[in-house]
């Protein structure tokens, strides 16, 4: 072991070779991660957003809900029993950026959809304790009262497009008329279910014949964990922790 002697009585070789080896291994871990497509197990049922839940999104970005709220739930048992099914990384492959959060002042709402009606949504959001006597959250009131500006949503999408959300010609083409229809359970919401399907259709904010930010919020807050189908999954899944 002569060779090893030597490494380790001279200082500068030792380092040299550590700097190698490290360089090497943080390669073979890295590498693999600049091929998204490789890196991200495609799941069934995940797609973009709808053109009112991706605005809905951008009400939940600039009011700072992730200030307070995680959308990531982990595979741990108190956690799974609470939320639902653990979040994989395909839920949120076209979140740019991601909403993961990192502070739990409120519950996680990475399976928030579905839980309530989009009525008790819009009392919570309004007046949340109205809802919760004991609630910290701020109201939000003034959403239901700001007109949703919808005329840059195409733009929007285009620009999710060169970050690598699939948005299609015939989705950008129809963004606003989508937008609109999803508010609206009179109009015709084929196209737009067969472009994002298990869209929620819904006049959420019950003002008809007007589209509010609350109504984008309300519907982003419905398809969250919505997308993928675990209800196979679930028992079998749950067995393990
Ligand atoms: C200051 C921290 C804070 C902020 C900011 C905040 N929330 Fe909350 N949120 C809470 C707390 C605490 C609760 C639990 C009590 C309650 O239900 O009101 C909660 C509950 C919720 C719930 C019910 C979750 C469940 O599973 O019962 C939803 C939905 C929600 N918040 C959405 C939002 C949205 C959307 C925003 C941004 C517009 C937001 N929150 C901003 C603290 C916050």
């Amino acid at each position: 072991m002569n060779w090893h002697e030597k490494i380790e009585k001279n200082v500068m070789l030792m380092a040299v070779l550590i700097l190698i080896t490290v360089s090497l291994g943080g390669l073979v871990e890295i590498v693999p991660l600049y091929n998204i497509e490789a890196t991200i197990e495609k799941v069934d049922g995940v797609r973009p957003y709808s053109p009112l839940e991706l605005r809905g999104r951008d009400i939940y970005i600039r009011e700072g809900c992730y200030t307070c709220h995680s959308q990531m739930i982990r595979p741990f048992k108190d956690e799974v029993e609470r939320y639902g099914h653990y979040s994989l990384a395909a839920e949120s492959m076209y979140d740019h950026p991601f909403q993961w959060g990192s502070k739990r002042t409120g519950p996680d709402l990475a399976r928030v959809g579905g839980k309530y009606s989009n009525d008790w949504h819009v009392a919570h959001l309004e007046s949340p304790r109205q809802v919760v006597p004991e609630s910290v959250m701020p109201p939000y009131a003034f959403l239901t009262k700001k007109n949703l500006d919808s005329s840059d949503v195409a733009a929007r999408m285009e620009t999710l497009q060169t970050l690598g959300v699939p948005y299609t010609a015939e989705q950008i083409a129809n963004a606003e008329a989508d937008l609109k229809a999803q508010t609206d359970p009179e109009e015709d919401t084929e196209g737009l279910l067969a472009r994002y399907p298990k869209a929620e259709v819904a006049n959420f904010d019950g003002n008809a014949g007007k589209v509010s930010e609350m109504d984008a919020l309300v519907a982003y807050l419905q398809i969250l964990g919505q997308m993928v189908d675990f209800t196979d999954l679930e028992a079998e899944d749950l067995r393990q922790y």
